[in-house]
């Protein structure tokens, strides 16, 4: 299958005794979390590893996750005998637009990249490795779900089916090319070991939609920020990664109005006090995950020229805008009490962070924690309990999926 392709190649090619690793030149090449299955691994890469286990993504609340489904349920949700909802003619034209694959040719590295990481120096090399890390596991997790999903959907509804199986496609190749983007860092992410290895977050499949949604809609609004952004800084293009965010959010934004269409079909999922309640919960989740995550990174966004929270605070009003047009209560993210609360758990988060690096044994530092966990979380449900809006449509007589610019 062509999305598998697409990852095996720089998995076992990093991963293995390839000549990546016999060649001198590559010398310094590491590869984050070896493969456990990887028996011929060299010398050379097996010091890699064991390197690399400094470097690995460590699982945090904060992390990228990856998720799994009840797909019987899933089946029976996409079953046009028992979903009387389900607007085949929609989902075919949809099929159509993937189809198309309009980044077919988009992914195609130069010889810019390596030299533009080579002068990438001091934290801020640390920091790119990092986002490089971080966006290729968000992106390989997509992969991962919608593949199973595109499997798991063939004889229930084939349509749709090829749609999950067309954007794992997508998603493999943006994980693919940050991947590649890593061994500019003479780094690489070995995704096998990640799909084996990393714990899986059950999710119903209502709880899928809103999440996925969303996560589409702001990876969406993040990819094109930083592009818009970089296009009227040329100064601060340290690395030539951004200059393809353009089409490629475009990826994420025709998959966010996938979901937005998948929602339309489960009426159930939007129109009722239940929902409401679920879709403020993971809009919170979504911009408080960002914002903290973020937040401990500026060193990132300021090495690009960006104000943290002025970026984050933008995506998150542009996603809440987004999402507005189809979730049936989203929160008041323009209130300013909202960001005054985002950067009080800001301050929380931090104070955490610096129990962790105290030297105190385990149980002080956990006591330690105790009031400042009971501070956010009384932050997070005051935020939660901020009057929403109301928002949403349960007719969809407007909606239609375009590109939005
Ligand atoms: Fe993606
Ligand atoms: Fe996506």
């Amino acid at each position: 299958m062509a999305t598998e392709m697409a990852l095996v190649k720089p998995i076992s090619k990093f991963s293995t005794s390839s000549p990546i690793f016999s060649n001198s030149r590559y010398g310094k090449f590491t590869t984050v979390r070896m493969s456990s299955t990887s028996q011929s691994t060299t010398k050379a890469a097996a010091k890699g590893g064991k390197k690399a286990a400094k470097t690995a993504i460590k699982e945090t609340l904060l992390a990228p996750r990856f998720y799994t489904t009840d797909f019987d349920e899933m089946e029976a949700l996409f079953n046009a005998e028992i979903n009387k909802n389900l607007n085949q003619s929609e989902f075919e034209a949809l099929l159509q637009e993937f189809k198309t694959d309009y980044n077919q040719t988009h992914f195609v590295r130069n010889k810019e990249f390596k030299e533009a990481a080579d002068k990438i120096d001091g934290p801020l090399r640390q920091i790119f490795v990092e986002f490089l890390e971080r966006s290729c596991t968000a992106e390989f997790s997509g992969f991962l779900l919608y593949k199973e999903l595109g499997r798991r959907l063939k004889k229930t509804n084939p349509v749709v089916a090829e749609i999950f199986s067309l954007m794992s496609r997508d998603e493999a190749r943006h994980a693919g090319f940050l991947n590649k983007g890593l061994s500019d860092f003479n780094l690489a992410l070995d995704l096998g070991f990640l799909t084996k290895a990393r714990k899986y977050t059950f999710f119903k499949p209502k709880f899928i939609f809103y999440a996925t949604y969303l996560s589409e809609k702001i990876g969406y609004w993040r990819y094109i920020t930083i592009y818009r952004h970089l296009k009227e800084n040329p100064e601060y293009q340290c690395y030539p990664i951004f200059k393809y965010f353009e089409n490629w959010c475009q990826d994420e934004n025709r998959h966010g109005d996938f979901f937005s269409a998948l929602l339309k079909a489960q009426p159930q999922f939007l129109n009722d006090w239940k929902a409401k309640l679920w879709s403020r919960f993971f809009c919170l989740s979504v911009y408080v995950t960002m914002y903290l995550n973020d937040c401990q990174r500026t060193a990132f966004y300021e090495g690009i020229g960006l104000d943290t929270k002025e970026f984050d605070m933008h995506v998150i009003i542009e996603t809440n805008r987004t999402t507005a047009r189809i979730f049936p209560a989203v929160l008041d993210v323009e209130n300013p009490e909202f960001k005054r609360r985002l950067d009080k758990m800001v301050e929380i988060n931090e104070q955490l962070l610096a129990v962790g690096e105290t030297s105190d044994i385990p149980l002080v530092k956990n006591l330690k924690r105790i009031p400042l966990i009971a501070a956010l979380a009384s932050e997070l449900l005051a935020t939660y309990l901020m009057p929403p809006i109301e928002s949403g449509s349960v007719d969809f007589a407007e909606f239609e999926p375009q590109l939005v610019y």
